[in-house]
């Protein structure tokens, strides 16, 4: 059976490509519980730490575990999955609603196996979800907290975003995203290309974000889409020699944007943000170009042109010519993005040590507006054991052949 199950699980990519946005009911659908039930590994463990090298390098199988028996469907094979209304694609299968998976008896799984989901598959989706802010907030912290095995670090809360108002109904924590004001208008800037704004949630910060949760409630009539772009396959469709050359770099991460807003808004700027790292007026942080992400085990791209300023090691003009090279590299490789169409209510849960995203202003005046929570992580590290995911699909594959 574990043959079986490693063999269908090393078809996956190929099969992914084929059904992109297509999860036609009639077909069998990669999901079952039969091909992702949960597989018992014994190198599979959840106890990755940057303090414990003996563990990584042994990336755990990917899994839907309790998740499987929910509709779903790839929407491409390298990043992205979408939890939609069954109808949508015909499935038998029930819809997932996140405020009952915080409820259900078996909740803490469900929320690992979301997590886990989430950091394997880069960005996940969920239609139409009546999902109130406080569930949102909830669902934030335990899935950092049950995407390890390790006690959560204590920095490990939500984050204050730095302009971020306290209000009564929705607290300093919930970071409000509106097409008029605030965070997502901070750098906005007209008549520059619209891949000025790739980037990963606040990784200004120390202690940058591990999972972030978007909810829209209000759209405009036509566009507003927003994009991610995977870490992993961006690290991927690197050289070796190119790979090597920067898992030895550092790169300055900076907002002073956010402080320059701040004072043009005449809101003061929140100097606690979630954990005592992340405190004081200075938004920068220093972290590796390349970062491991400690629930897969996987490498991953860590560089954005919103916040990431400069390479540490590297003279002035050779860091600019890197870094140039590295956002265009996930800017241009559209096969390594997914494009998602909001719809009223849709969720989005995604991982920031290895997605980057972008919103589309291409909706003029017309309103877009949400509620984004974002959970801390840990302070990124590279491994430099730790498997890249095409290397962890390779071995599968290779190995299920030689079974
Ligand atoms: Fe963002």
């Amino acid at each position: 059976m574990a043959v079986r199950l490693l063999r269908q699980l090393a078809l996956r990519p190929g099969r992914a490509a084929a059904q992109a946005g297509r999860c036609h009911p009639l077909r069998p659908h990669l999901h079952t519980p039969v091909q992702l039930g949960r597989l018992v590994n014994p190198q599979y463990t959840r106890s990755l730490h940057p303090a414990s090298p003996s563990t990584t390098g042994k990336a755990p199988f990917f899994e839907f575990g309790s998740l499987a028996s929910y509709a779903s469907c790839d929407s491409t094979p390298h990043i992205g999955t979408h939890f939609p209304s069954p109808s949508a694609i015909s499935s038998p299968r029930p819809q997932l609603h996140l405020a009952d998976v915080l409820t259900a008896p078996n909740s803490d799984e469900l929320i690992r196996d979301l997590a886990t989901l989430v950091s394997h598959r880069g960005v996940v989706f969920f239609s139409k979800q009546q999902l109130v802010i406080g569930q949102q907030k909830e669902l934030a912290k335990r899935m950092g907290q049950l995407s390890w095995n390790l006690p959560r670090e204590k920095t490990s809360g939500l984050h204050i975003h730095p302009v971020s108002e306290e209000t009564p109904e929705l607290g300093a924590d919930t970071s409000v995203i509106d097409s008029k004001e605030g965070i997502a208008r901070a750098d906005y800037r007209q008549n520059v290309r619209a891949s000025a704004g790739w980037h990963a949630d606040i990784t200004f910060e120390n202690i940058p974000s591990d999972y972030s949760i978007l909810k829209l409630h209000t759209l405009p009539p036509i566009g507003g889409d927003t994009l991610w772009a995977s870490g992993y396959e961006a690290y991927d469709r690197l050289s070796p020699a190119y790979r090597r050359f920067l898992e030895g770099l550092t790169a300055v991460h900076n907002a002073d944007f956010f402080n320059e807003y701040a004072q043009q808004a005449g809101i003061k700027i929140q100097t606690t943000r979630g954990a005592p790292e992340n405190v004081g007026e200075d938004l920068t942080a220093v972290h590796p170009v390349i970062r491991t992400n400690p629930v897969t085990g996987f490498k991953a791209l860590f560089v954005n042109r919103n916040f990431t300023r400069r390479i540490v090691e590297l003279e002035e003009d050779e860091s600019e010519s890197v870094l140039d090279y590295l956002f265009r590299h996930v800017a241009e490789n559209h096969d390594l993005q997914v494009r998602f169409k909001w719809e009223k209510d849709d969720v989005a849960i995604w991982d920031n040590r290895c997605t980057l995203h972008t919103a589309t202003n291409d909706y003029g005046d017309a309103a877009r507006q949400g509620n984004r929570v974002v959970s801390l992580g840990e302070r990124p590290y590279l491994d430099p054991a730790s498997k890249s995911r095409r290397e962890f699909l390779e071995a599968n594959k290779a190995a299920s052949n030689g079974a």
